[in-house]
């Protein structure tokens, strides 16, 4: 049985005050939906490194630390030392971080990471045992031109190639249609589904038991409206929620849809 994961990637969102209220809210919704039933789902919580820290402190504040675990954004492909303006992964580590986001379509977009860079900064964080979420995704002129498959293997196989399949195993995937992300526009269910699965086929080429085991998240516009249809289907396995992670009660919701699903 795979582990159901529900993550909220904040983006470059926030503040201070936001967290105090946001976990203040969160908590309440928490308790009325009682979510600490759900054994089998992992939440986490991704805000901007600089509010890593504060979110934590806000957690223990209501009582919600053995309940919600944190992630980075994204993380250095260096080390440590004149690299301004990054965040290592003994940082996330330092900070209690047990997973980061590597390869999110900004970042590939925007920030020029590419298959190596990605490569290694999966690296880093398997180094210190951080636990990497990579995301992968097709933008809507690939889709448009028959070659959504090809490009999300072809983000998947280098990864594939340069890890270990012991490293596989802390390894989690998160397809994310670039076309889908903050639009409105969410993959259907059976178009979600059908990519999931063809990610299953290509890391079964490495190893047919990590395939069955892996955890593969849905991202793209997931909302209390949408998340219970998508998590129906036999290869999705959570979520990767953006804007809707903003809003507490919203992002309750949707912990409660997948805690609700079926396993698999
Ligand atoms: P969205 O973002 O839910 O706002 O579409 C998802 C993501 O980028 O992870």
């Amino acid at each position: 049985m795979r582990p159901k994961i529900v993550a909220g990637n904040w983006k470059m969102n926030g503040s201070q005050a936001f967290v105090q209220d946001y976990f203040a809210g969160f908590k309440q919704s928490w308790n009325d939906k009682d979510l600490g039933k759900f054994t089998g789902l992992k939440v986490i919580i991704i805000p901007p490194a600089i509010l890593i820290e504060s979110s934590k402190r806000s957690t223990v504040n209501h009582g919600l630390q053995d309940y919600l675990e944190f992630a980075g954004q994204n993380v250095s492909s260096f080390t440590e030392g004149a690299f301004t303006g990054e965040v290592s992964a003994v940082m996330l580590k330092d900070f209690e971080c047990s997973y980061s986001l590597v390869g999110h379509s900004e970042r590939r977009a925007l920030f020029g990471d590419d298959n190596q860079i990605i490569n290694q900064k999966i690296k880093q964080l398997l180094d210190v045992g951080v636990r990497p979420i990579l995301c992968v995704g097709e933008t809507l002129e690939q889709r448009e031109q028959g070659l959504a498959k090809e490009t999300v293997q072809a983000q998947v196989e280098p990864v594939l190639s340069a890890l270990s399949n012991e490293e596989l195993k802390s390894l989690v995937l998160a397809y994310e249609p670039v076309w889908a992300i903050g639009t409105g526009k969410t993959a259907t269910p059976d178009e979600a589904q059908e990519m999931h699965e063809f990610i299953r086929e290509v890391v079964a080429k490495k190893s047919p038991s990590i395939a069955q085991q892996i955890v593969i998240l849905y991202g793209g516009s997931v909302n209390a409206g949408n998340a219970s249809s998508l998590f129906a289907k036999k290869d999705i396995d959570g979520a990767l929620v953006g804007g809707a992670s903003l809003k507490f009660d919203e992002f309750a919701e949707i912990c409660e849809l997948c805690g609700e699903s079926d396993s698999k």
